[in-house]
């Protein structure tokens, strides 16, 4: 299996070099093994129990491993109150999306702060502990305003916001019990995990890339003009909950590891999946997006045209100019903006405005949705959009999905 961490190991330089600080400072570790975990199952078992959407368990999955530094746990009111109004945590670190623990109404008459509670999974198993400090109501019209820019019900995220309960239960957590990965375990990497490949490796800058689609040839030209510059690049797909016409994880999986195979140099990309739900929150989930990276140890992010955006509900570089309002320090994180890339005919190759001066007619423009719609009628896109390589695991994978779904 290529760019699995024994491979990676084999082209390692000697001495490590220090890496980003988390944000916040620490790398927070919630989980508990071995005895720990035994006494807190034991525990558990008598406790009150909340049930876990998949949505949460990862969320508290995050909180756990580190890669929602510097939260410990759910948030509570103030947390959250600051973070809609302030983009910042009470505590003052930069953060832009609430993570919440959704309850049912008598979940949250029942629940009391101090008590401790267990966190199930749909499959009835016992995935963490909540240490209760408070349960509090929240106002979803303002809260979609806030983070997500509308009220629109059709806005996917504003969607998932509005179907859950109004209650939220807020303190620290303990994770007990992982699900298993459901494929591709060598790819799910804890915080730490892909910090300590980094170092095996001698990269001081990672470039940290976010995408929830096939990584088509726009993803690639900013990924390699990034690569230009830093050490590494460390391509972290979002494999949690996504929208329905997204192209499933599994068959996004097996893309990338053919487009590494034929078009990366081995030593210089770590795969490593995110395991995060989707908000497509745009300007807000950038800013979630930059600071969970800064976690894994990457120096630096690309936010290319309308990340994390969907439909027309923001601007193509609305995720962009939203980090103009935090200061480099705070941040700590180094954004790489990069413009509306394409492929030109007259250039032959990938290019963007800036460095581009031939006309529309020659530009084949690109995005996931386009890769999306080519894919949905049956066809093989062009290899001025996505390689060749790719297209046939996309269209041979999405024919697997159809027919199975019939
Ligand atoms: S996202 O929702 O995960 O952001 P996507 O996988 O399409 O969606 O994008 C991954 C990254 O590539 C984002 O930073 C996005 O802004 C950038 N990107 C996507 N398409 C282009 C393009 N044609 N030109 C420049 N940047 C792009």
């Amino acid at each position: 299996m290529i760019h699995s961490s024994s491979n990676l190991h084999k082209s390692a330089r000697k001495t490590p070099h220090p890496l980003i600080a988390p944000h916040g400072g620490t790398l927070v570790h919630r989980e508990l093994t071995g005895l720990e975990k035994q006494a807190a199952l034991d525990e558990a078992a008598g406790m009150a129990k909340i049930e876990l959407t998949d949505w949460s368990y990862s969320d508290l999955e995050l909180i756990s491993t580190g890669a929602f530094s510097p939260l410990t746990g759910f948030m509570g009111q103030t947390d959250y109150e600051s973070v809609l109004e302030k983009l910042h945590l009470a505590t003052g670190e930069v953060w832009s999306i609430p993570i919440t623990l959704p309850i049912e109404e008598k979940t949250a008459n029942a629940l009391k702060p101090g008590q401790k509670a267990a966190l199930v999974s749909g499959e009835g198993v016992i995935r963490g502990i909540l240490e209760v400090t408070e349960v509090f109501s929240v106002d979803k019209r303002r809260e979609a305003q806030a983070v997500y820019g509308t009220t629109d019900e059709n806005h996917p995220g504003v969607a998932k916001l509005y179907q859950r309960p109004g209650f939220c239960a807020a303190g620290p957590v303990w994770l007990l019990n992982r699900k298993a990965p459901p494929q591709f375990g060598e790819f799910y990497l804890d915080p730490s995990e892909v910090r300590a490949e980094f170092q095996h490796l001698g990269w001081r800058t990672v470039v940290g890339f976010q995408t929830r689609n096939p990584v088509h040839r726009a993803h690639e030209y900013i990924q390699k003009s990034a690569l230009e510059t830093v050490d590494g690049l460390l391509l972290n797909p979002l494999v949690g909950e996504t929208k329905s016409d997204d192209i499933p994880a599994d068959v996004r999986m097996q893309s990338y590891q053919v487009l590494l195979e034929h078009y990366y140099p081995k030593d210089r990309v770590l795969l490593a999946v995110y395991p995060a739900a989707m908000r497509y929150a745009g300007p807000r989930e950038a800013v979630l997006h930059a600071l969970v990276r800064k976690n894994f140890g990457c120096s630096h992010f690309i936010v290319g045209r309308d990340h994390a955006g969907v439909g027309n509900y923001y601007g193509p570089y609305d995720s962009q100019r939203i980090f103009e309002q935090f200061s480099q320090d705070e941040l700590g994180i180094q954004l790489l903006f990069f413009e509306n890339s394409f492929y030109c005919d007259k250039c032959d190759g990938m290019a963007s405005e800036k460095t581009c001066p031939h006309g529309e007619e020659d530009r084949h423009s690109l995005s996931g949705t386009k890769v999306r719609q080519i894919l949905r009628a049956g066809q093989l896109p062009s290899p001025k959009l996505t390689r060749p390589e790719v297209a046939q695991v996309l269209v041979d994978g999405l024919a697997e999905v159809i027919s199975s779904n019939r």
